[in-house]
């Protein structure tokens, strides 16, 4: 009976496996149902969230895996307000810097990719995410208000917070262009 049980189990967890590979499963959902909220409730994230978001960065792959970013984590209301004035408390903040000095490397697209982990993992977290370029050239004129490591620029600003639960992906979303435009097939 023992034996038979554990068959069922295994059989089950290598069908799962091998229909999340060709099939939705919570990653392409999650990239699927996704958009970058502009309202945020004053909710607080956590630390942990926040924590476990980073990890998600410093997993991103990089040229030559030189890593090139550093990440600056702000939390304190009047600093995130300098950034983007309509912040809420709760929000987080993340600055993603890229090295300045490092010939034959692509750091801004470095970044882009931890960026775009975080970005993923927030949402997968149930939060709710933006990605600000506009910022930048602020941040990197007060390099030291906002404690961005010498050597480093800032290339964005990943504002991260609790969202209304109540608005739904599709009212949200900002359509896309299609397919047919965008991609070509060379058989
Ligand atoms: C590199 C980058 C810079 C962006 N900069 C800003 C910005 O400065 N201000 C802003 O409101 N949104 C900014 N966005 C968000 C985009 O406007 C948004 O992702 C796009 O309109 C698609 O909307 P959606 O993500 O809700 O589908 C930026 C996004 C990226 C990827």
């Amino acid at each position: 009976m023992k034996i038979k049980f554990s068959l069922v189990v295994i059989l089950f967890l290598a069908t799962s496996r091998l229909i999340g590979q060709t099939t939705d499963n919570c990653v392409t959902q999650v990239l699927l149902t996704g958009y970058s909220e502009k309202a945020y409730t004053s909710v607080p994230v956590t630390d942990q969230q926040i924590d476990l978001i980073l990890k998600c960065g410093i997993r991103a792959p990089s040229a030559r895996n030189n890593q090139p970013w550093r990440f600056t984590v702000i939390k304190d209301e009047a600093t995130m307000k300098e950034a983007i004035d309509n912040t809420v408390p709760g929000n987080v903040l993340i600055i993603v810097s890229g090295i300045e000095s490092q010939s034959g490397t692509t750091p801004d697209f470095d970044c882009g990719l931890a960026t775009g982990n975080m970005f993923t993992a927030a949402h997968g977290l149930g939060l709710g995410a933006r990605i600000y370029g506009s910022p930048a050239g602020k941040i990197n004129s007060s390099k030291e208000l906002f404690q961005i490591p010498p050597g480093y620029k800032a290339v964005v600003v990943l504002r991260i917070g609790n969202v209304d639960k109540s608005v739904d992906a599709v009212s949200g979303a900002t359509p896309r262009k299609n397919p047919e435009e965008i991609i070509n097939y060379k058989n």
